[in-house]
C-alpha cells in the first residue's frame, strides 16, 4: 500500500540537494548525504550552485537540502543569492540547511545557537528552516595561497587550533552527516509535497 508518507515505488519522494563550495569539502557532504537519501528510497538531485544563475530543480521536490561552505565569516555569494531566493517563495518545500566551517570541529558549535555564521544566516534571511545544523570542514594548509594560509592560520590560532600552515585535516564528522540524512529522510516522510500543499 503507498501512503503520503512513504518511499515505495509509487510514492518515491523527490528531494533537491544543492551545495556551495569552493575547495571541494561541502560537495562532498552533499554527496554522501544524496547517497543516504537514494539509499532510503528518496529520488534525489544533486545541484551545485554557481554564480551564473542558480538551478531550479527543486519543483516537485518535497524538501530542499542546502549544504553550504563558510568563507571569510559568511556563505558563498552563489549561497546567498539562493537563500534569499528561497525566503522570497510563498509555498517553498522545508529546508534543511547545513553551513560548512572550521568553528564547527568543536562539537558544542554545531547549533543555530552556538554556531556564528549559522545564526547569521539564519538572521540575514529571516529563515526558520526545519533542521539547520555546522558540520566541521577542512584545514588543507597546503591548498591555500599566502594570504589566505595567514588568515586560517589567525583564525585556528584564535581558536585553539592546528596553526602551523602545513597541515590537511579532514575534519567532517561522518556520522553527524549520516543523522542529518537520517533527519532528512524523516522530514521528507512528514512532508505531503508541493502538489498536496496547493490544493485548496
Ligand atoms: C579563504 C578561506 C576562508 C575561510 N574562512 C573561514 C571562516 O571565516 N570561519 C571558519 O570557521 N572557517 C573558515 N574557512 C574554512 C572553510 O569553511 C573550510 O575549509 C570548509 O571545508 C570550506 O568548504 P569547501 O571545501 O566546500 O569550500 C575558510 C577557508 C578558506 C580557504
Amino acid at each position: 500500500m503507498t501512503t503520503d508518507g512513504d518511499f515505495s515505488e509509487a510514492g518515491r519522494k523527490r528531494i533537491a540537494d544543492f551545495y556551495s563550495t569552493r575547495d571541494g569539502q561541502s560537495e562532498r557532504i552533499a554527496q554522501r548525504i544524496a547517497a543516504c537519501l537514494c539509499d532510503s528510497g528518496a529520488t534525489t538531485a544533486l545541484n551545485r550552485l554557481t554564480q551564473s544563475g542558480q538551478p531550479t530543480s527543486d519543483a516537485q521536490s518535497c524538501a530542499i537540502v542546502a549544504i553550504l561552505a563558510v568563507r571569510y565569516g559568511r556563505i558563498l555569494p552563489e549561497a546567498a543569492e539562493f537563500l534569499a531566493l528561497y525566503a522570497s517563495r510563498e509555498h517553498a518545500p522545508p529546508l534543511a540547511l547545513a553551513v560548512v566551517n572550521l568553528v564547527a570541529r568543536d562539537k558544542s558549535r554545531r547549533t543555530p545557537q552556538t554556531n556564528p555564521y549559522l545564526r547569521k544566516t539564519l538572521a540575514r534571511y529571516g529563515l526558520r528552516p526545519a533542521l539547520a545544523t555546522a558540520f566541521a570542514g577542512r584545514l588543507n594548509y597546503p591548498k591555500y595561497g599566502f594570504f589566505d594560509k595567514q588568515i586560517i592560520r589567525l583564525i585556528m590560532a584564535m581558536t585553539g587550533g592546528v596553526a602551523d600552515g602545513y597541515s590537511d585535516i579532514d575534519y567532517t564528522d561522518l556520522a553527524q552527516v549520516d543523522d542529518f540524512a537520517a533527519e532528512i529522510v524523516a522530514l521528507a516522510q512528514r512532508s505531503p509535497g508541493p502538489k498536496l500543499l496547493s490544493r485548496p
